[in-house]
């Protein structure tokens, strides 16, 4: 059989051997950087929750030291079934990945799964911010639920009442820019904070309302503005609300907290 150099360029032969060598060169490179850059990715997606985190409670400012400001935050497990502290460790749990895991979740009840997301881990990560006396000052609560096209992921921050909305924000969501994306616009997000969860009777009242939320009255503690155009997403974000909020969320959590 002739040398590869020695083959005319208009071979069949040469240019199977050349393609093939080509692709198996070019798959080493990708399959490489891949690997090489995973955990520079792992260290980069850590960072962005991180940042989530110090943004729903407006400990967020361009160019911090992101690992720095969140080392005073302390991560905690909570059993979602009793709302006690749950043992493990809290900092490297992945919530999504056992919301997945059929050991570590368990399905919802059509019935029951008013937030579409079929299944719910049996422990949640949450996060208390610090103040300076040592206490806890925040409550960061991860939520999440479907809209119109996506499952939105966010936080929920409450003061340390455990009952006060200190921030939201939804870091990952799919929907409409300009209709459902508004989720993630501050503008709308600043419409939260102040407002209420559990009305008297102990019971989740906040919610998000189609049009305008009531100005004065007892529902203006807990109503918050639909996003416009975009009823669908806004009744997710209440649904979604109503879930985390509710007895199979953290009301068990939030009630222990307070008591
Ligand atoms: C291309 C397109 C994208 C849309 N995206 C969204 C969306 O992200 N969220 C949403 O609630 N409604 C979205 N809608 C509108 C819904 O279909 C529906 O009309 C709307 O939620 C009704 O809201 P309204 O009663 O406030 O008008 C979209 C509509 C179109 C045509």
């Amino acid at each position: 059989m002739p040398g590869i150099r020695t083959m005319p360029n208009d071979s069949t032969l040469k240019t199977f051997i050349v393609a093939g060598g080509l692709c198996l060169v070019c798959s080493i490179i990708v399959s490489g950087a891949a690997v090489g850059l995973r955990p520079m990715q792992q260290a980069n997606k850590l960072l962005d929750k991180q940042k989530n985190v110090l943004q729903v409670v407006g400990r967020y400012e361009p160019g911090m030291n992101i690992v720095e400001e969140f080392s005073t935050f302390e991560p905690k497990l909570v059993d979602l079934d009793t709302g006690n502290y749950a043992e493990g460790d809290a900092s490297k749990f992945d919530q999504r990945a056992a919301a997945k895991d059929p050991k570590l979740s368990e399905k919802i009840p059509a019935a029951e799964d008013i937030a579409k997301i079929k299944r719910r881990p049996n422990k949640a990560q949450v996060f208390l911010a610090k103040s300076e006396s040592g206490g806890v000052q925040y409550y960061i609560l991860p939520i999440s639920g479907y809209g119109l096209w996506s499952t939105m992921r966010g936080y929920l921050a409450l003061e340390s009442d455990a009952q006060t909305v200190k921030g939201v924000i939804f870091y990952d969501q799919a929907e409409t820019p300009g209709l459902g994306g508004e989720v993630a616009n501050p503008q709308w997000l600043a419409n939260w904070p102040g407002k209420l969860v559990y009305g008297s009777n102990g019971e989740p009242q906040l919610t998000v309302v189609k049009g305008s939320a009531a100005r004065s009255g007892d529902q203006a503690k807990y109503e918050i503005d639909g996003l416009a155009g975009a009823t669908l997403t806004t009744r997710g974000v209440a649904n979604l609300i109503e879930y985390w909020m509710g007895e199979n969320g953290f009301k068990k959590y939030l009630d222990k907290v307070r008591s």
